[in-house]
């Protein structure tokens, strides 16, 4: 596959944007190589600026549960653009977006619209903290949620520099799936905490599922140290299942972050949760909260026209169904053949982790083979599919994928492997 255009775009936009991107998920540095410039999209397939065409389980980082470009997102973007772009009132567009949230996932009685995740879950921890008036955030080791500051602080995983030390003692760790370690946190720091942010399935250390009785033990803390409890379903809202993963755990959040699929492949974040809580929001609260694209036309139009296709008979099933094709069958091969590899996954967000055991946590997200990865990675994407570059981000499925593409997808991960692993032991 030759990528002469896309090394030539490569090497100008280096010279004007820090590594030749806007957000280093899309660079290759995990895995080696450059990253490939992409110019159009149709259904699952993705091409390149070189022609090549890919099988794409990126998504877009999550938002496209569709597929690129779907009829119904396109017809609901020309209807708006022909009659406005932004305002900066309010829009008629945003009560129907959240009338039709707030029927989607009723813990989110009342709403804000967000232009991003990041935004979103900081927001939502600045209003935790207003309403508590208490600093401490509570987060898990291995989570993501955006490029805030306070949740950027890990010593171990995701963490940035330029956080000076007086946000990052506000930020207390806990371990993924593990409520001991929760329980001496809020005995460390009794009346202090003001919310604990989790991703109900997380998405950066490879998917996985938070234990929901671990959840649900989780929330009786919360409730009973007054602290508040954040969903950050920005990733898995819309994506594990129509009610997010709230829906299938049971256990209702204080708050819930949301973004990507939201947006139906235009910017936007949201938060919401117990009016009482919203309420304390600017203009009724103190506090504050702005934006000037937050709500805008677009987002809103696309937004609703992506959970109106959502709610439609049958999408969840057909996702879960090619999901359990492509991940069964990889998974059934895998063990025939003793390959240390598992295949983790809620709804159509998969991860294939090159490891001996099942991860559960970020200490054992640390045992996998990033190496083999990357050569996996590679084979994939030199053969037309497109994985993210990163051994522990979700890939995605879309209804715009068919069993064609599964099956095919399916046929190249067995010659990677064989590739890989007769190669490694020979
Ligand atoms: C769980 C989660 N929270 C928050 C974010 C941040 O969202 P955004 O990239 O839209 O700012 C992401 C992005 O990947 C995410 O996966």
């Amino acid at each position: 596959m030759k990528h002469v255009i896309s090394d030539k775009f490569y090497q100008l936009t280096n010279k004007l944007i820090p590594g030749g991107v806007n957000s280093p998920f899309r660079s290759f540095h995990e895995v080696g190589g450059k990253a490939i410039f992409m110019k159009s999209g149709l259904g699952a397939i993705i091409k390149d600026v070189d022609d090549n065409e890919y099988i794409d389980y990126v998504g877009a980082w999550g938002p496209l549960i569709l597929g690129h470009r779907p009829q119904k997102i396109m017809n609901a973007l020309k209807d708006i653009t022909d009659k406005v772009m932004v305002t900066g009132a309010p829009h008629e567009l945003e009560y129907e977006l959240a009338f039709k949230l707030n029927k989607i996932m009723p813990s989110l009685e009342k709403i804000r619209f967000v232009n991003s995740g990041t935004e979103s879950c900081m927001s939502a921890i600045r209003l935790a903290r207003g309403y508590t008036k208490r600093d401490y955030v509570m987060m898990f080791e291995g989570g993501y949620h955006g490029h805030l500051d306070i949740t950027l602080v890990s010593e171990n995983h995701q963490s940035s520099t330029g956080i000076p030390d007086n946000v990052k003692i506000n930020t207390v760790m806990a371990k993924y799936n593990d409520i001991d370690s929760v329980e001496l946190l809020f005995k460390k720091h009794a009346n202090k905490i003001a919310c604990v942010i989790i991703e109900p399935v997380a998405g950066s250390m490879s998917v996985i599922e938070a234990n929901h009785e671990f959840l649900h033990k989780l929330s009786k803390i919360c409730i009973e140290q007054k602290t508040i409890l954040i969903f950050d379903e920005v990733l898995t809202g819309f994506r594990v299942a129509l009610g997010g993963s709230q829906s299938l755990s049971g256990v209702k959040p204080d708050l819930t972050c949301l973004g990507k699929i939201l947006g139906g492949g235009m910017p936007i974040g949201a938060y919401g949760g117990k009016a009482q809580i919203m309420d304390y929001l600017m203009p009724l609260g103190l506090v504050y909260q702005a934006g000037t694209f937050s709500g805008n036309p677009l987002s809103m139009a696309c937004g609703k026209a992506v959970l109106n296709a959502l709610s439609e008979d049958g999408v969840y099933e057909y996702l879960e169904d090619m999901t359990h094709i492509f991940a069964s069958n990889l998974t059934q091969f895998c063990q025939s053949k003793n390959y240390p590899i598992h295949i983790q996954r809620v709804g159509s967000m998969f991860s294939i982790v090159f490891s001996a055991k099942p991860v559960l946590n970020y200490a054992d997200s640390l045992m996998i083979d990033t190496i083999k990865f990357a050569q996996f990675f590679h084979y994939l994407l030199d053969r037309g599919i497109y994985l993210p570059p990163s051994a522990v981000d979700a890939a995605c499925i879309s209804k715009a994928h068919k069993l064609e593409h599964i099956e095919k997808t399916l046929e190249v991960c067995y010659k990677a492997l064989s590739n890989i692993y007769n190669l490694s032991t020979s």
